[in-house]
């Protein structure tokens, strides 16, 4: 037993001591090497020993995959050696350096199937027997990742939902894909984000992966990102890749459905076109109607358009809109109100008649679904705010055209108009003119008008004092009254008549022609008509200042061809004048001494007739009145008389 020990002791001594002296070879690798596929790769195998290279055996070997070494390179002092038929034979060469302590295999053109354990085995004489291991990884970078996604829309259901496929070709390793949602990572979550991975190993070796999603989807992923991220091994590290984007449409269900007056904005009223729209908050395809009154009208869009409106179009809308992808349904309505004026109704309708004083009182309504109100007008002046009009001792003046307008405020251009056309009773009534008195040159032509108002519409003739017509150039009849006009060739001094009649009555007015000799056209002092007045002689200075104002204003009246340019005159007139005005003066004076007779025997028997005549006629009238009243019911020769005192009043007016 001792003797056993003791032998056992010394080979352990002798293990010892050999190791003590420090002379065991070392060989030192790299773990691992890594090279792309095709490139060529140098796999170092370091060691240190006493011996020379002389003294040295290298031995090259792969772990093949069922886990023998196999040798492929072999070399010692006197041969270097690689071996027939193994994958490497034509791809490797081995380079040494004893000094260094190296030997170095290259392979050139490297495959994936190179992806082994590479050994180097070292024997020496006096040191033993080291190696070293270096596993060898081929990486190759994929092609460009692609992505995939659904090209219908994604219905929302609860149930993951395909979104797309990313693929990524020819790599090796089999790269890894990532799929992102708006740029954040998605992981596989049980019901609601799957992902489906594949791969293909190709007879090259390189592999193809694909990634399928599938996904839960809302309506808030419509319009989401997705992109899918792809890393890869690559020498010194990993790489990564990404796919371009893609975004989903989704497709969901509306819950709720809108139905609105989109336009007008505001009252509707009648006239208008309108625009009813109905639309869900969902984005499913939906098939929409819209019923009024159980009729089902025309939609495109959405939208129903329904032009130039009545009240009829007033009540509810109801849309329904059928879900073409699920086939739900859902209702909803809006309540449309158009609002309408009808046309003016004015009572009475008019034209109406009134008796001098009488009163009348109109009404102007138009039916409306919102408040309104009245204006009414005469003349484009606004004459009563206000429904009724309450026209009170009507006259002259009263007759004419009221207009009524009916707006309603709320809704700017909606309003409706009518008109009533008052007619008063009345004789006809001339209206005064400035000159009466004209002068003219001989062979010469004057034009003269009339202007007669009453109702009903006088009849207007024009006469000389011994009963010659004329006969009238034009005649236009009008709401304010009778425009009459009559040409008139100067032959001799006259006096031209114009007559007018009616029903109740009638008046003239006396026009005064001087026919002069002279071409050139002048006024001198008026030659006053053959009944020439009391009043007028004895004051020629007024009636010369009467007939300056004349000449002043002939642009309202009516002797045409006589021209206002009469800056001269009042020089010729006292050149000629010495001589005439003498005469003139005794011609008055005798006049006036005829004239004062005849007056007094016309107070004596007119005075009792005019006053009866008044009282008849007339209740409260002006001045003006009067006379006009007495000149219709006396008759010429009282008229003219009456006639210059009015006369005498307008140019007291002036
Ligand atoms: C790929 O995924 C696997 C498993 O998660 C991981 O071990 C590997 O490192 C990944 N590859 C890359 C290149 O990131
Ligand atoms: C439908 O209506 C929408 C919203 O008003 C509009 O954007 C779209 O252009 C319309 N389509 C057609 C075909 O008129
Ligand atoms: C609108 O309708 C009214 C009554 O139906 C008709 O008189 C009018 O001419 C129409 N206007 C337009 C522009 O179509
Ligand atoms: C319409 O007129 C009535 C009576 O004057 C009044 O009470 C009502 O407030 C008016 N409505 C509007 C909308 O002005
Ligand atoms: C108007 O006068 C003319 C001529 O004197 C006469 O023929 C006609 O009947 C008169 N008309 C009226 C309505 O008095």
């Amino acid at each position: 037993m001792a003797g056993r020990n003791a032998g056992y002791l010394l080979v352990g001594l002798a293990v010892l001591l050999h190791t003590w002296r420090g002379w065991a070879v070392e060989v030192n690798m790299e773990d691992r090497v890594e090279v792309l596929r095709g490139d060529t790769v140098p796999i170092t195998c370091m060691f240190k020993s006493d011996d020379g290279i002389g003294g040295l055996e290298i031995q090259w070997f792969y772990v093949t995959r069922s886990g023998e070494r196999q040798s492929f390179y072999y070399q010692d002092a006197t041969m270097k050696e690689v071996k027939r038929g193994t994958p490497f034979t034509d791809r490797i060469s081995v380079k040494d350096s004893a000094t260094d302590g190296l030997v170095v295999l290259t392979i050139s053109n490297v495959k994936l199937d190179d992806q082994l354990e590479f050994i180097c085995l070292v024997k020496t004489l006096t040191e033993g027997i080291a190696e070293g291991h270096t596993m060898l990884k081929v990486f190759e970078a994929p092609d460009h990742p692609t992505i995939e996604g659904v090209e219908t829309g994604i219905l929302v259901s609860d149930n993951p939902s395909k979104i797309g496929v990313c693929e990524v070709k020819n790599g090796f390793p089999k790269p890894n894909i990532t799929w992102y949602k708006n740029d954040m990572p998605l992981r596989a979550t049980q019901g609601v984000v799957e992902i489906l991975p594949s791969s293909t190993v190709h007879s090259s070796g390189l592999v193809s992966a694909t990634s399928e999603l599938k996904m839960k989807v809302t309506k808030e992923d419509n319009k989401a990102s997705f992109y899918c991220e792809v890393n890869f091994f690559y020498p010194g590290g990993t790489k990564m890749t990404e796919t371009r984007r893609i975004e989903i449409d989704v497709h969901y269900p509306s819950t709720t459905l809108d139905v609105w007056v989109e336009s007008p904005k505001g009252k509707i009223k009648e006239g208008d076109s309108i625009e009813i729209r109905c639309r869900g908050d969902g984005n499913h395809e939906s098939l929409v109607s819209i019923y009024h009154n159980n009729v089902e009208l025309s939609v495109t869009n959405d939208t129903l358009v329904l032009h130039n409106v009545t009240r009829l179009a007033s009540g509810d809308y109801i849309c329904n809109s059928l879900d073409l992808e699920s086939n739900d349904e859902l209702s909803g309505h809006t309540t449309v109100f158009v609002h309408y004026l009808n046309p003016a109704v004015i009572e009475p309708k008019g034209p109406v008649i009134l008796h001098q004083g009488e009163t009348l009182t109109a009404t102007c309504n138009a039916l409306s679904s919102l408040n309104t109100s009245t204006v009414w007008f005469k003349n484009q002046d606004v004459f009563f705010i206000g429904h009724t009009l309450v026209l009170k001792d009507a006259s002259l003046d009263t007759a004419g055209t009221y207009t009524c307008l009916v707006s309603v405020p709320e809704i700017d251009e909606m309003q409706t108009s009518g008109s009533l056309h008052v007619n008063v009773l009345g004789p006809p009534k001339i209206r005064k003119e400035d000159n009466t008195e004209i002068e003219e040159s001989f062979e010469s032509t004057v034009e003269l008008t009339c202007f007669v108002r009453g109702f009903p519409a006088p009849n207007v003739t024009w006469t000389t004092l011994d009963g010659k017509v004329f006969k009238t150039v034009s005649q236009t009849e009008s709401e304010e009254g009778v425009k009459s006009m009559v040409s008139i060739k100067v032959t001799s001094d006259s006096t031209v008549f114009c007559k007018a009649s009616n029903e109740l009555g009638d008046d003239d007015l006396a026009f005064t022609i001087k026919a002069t000799k002279h071409t050139v056209i002048t006024t001198s002092a008026s030659t006053t008509t053959t009944t020439t007045t009391p009043t007028t002689a004895p004051t020629s200075s007024s009636s010369r200042s009467s007939s300056r104002a004349a000449s002043a204003d002939t642009a309202t009246i009516s002797p045409l061809t006589v021209k206002p340019e009469t800056a001269i005159p009042p020089k010729k007139f006292k050149k000629e004048g010495n001589g005439v005005v003498i005469a003139v003066i005794i011609i008055c004076i005798l006049l006036l001494a005829i004239l004062g007779s005849v007056l007094y025997f016309l107070y004596k028997t007119g005075k009792i007739c005019g006053r009866s005549g008044k009282q008849d006629l007339t209740k409260e009238k002006s001045n003006k009145d009067n006379i006009v009243v007495e000149m219709k019911s006396d008759n010429t020769e009282e008229a003219i008389l009456l006639g210059v005192n009015g006369e005498k009043q307008l140019s007291s007016d002036q």
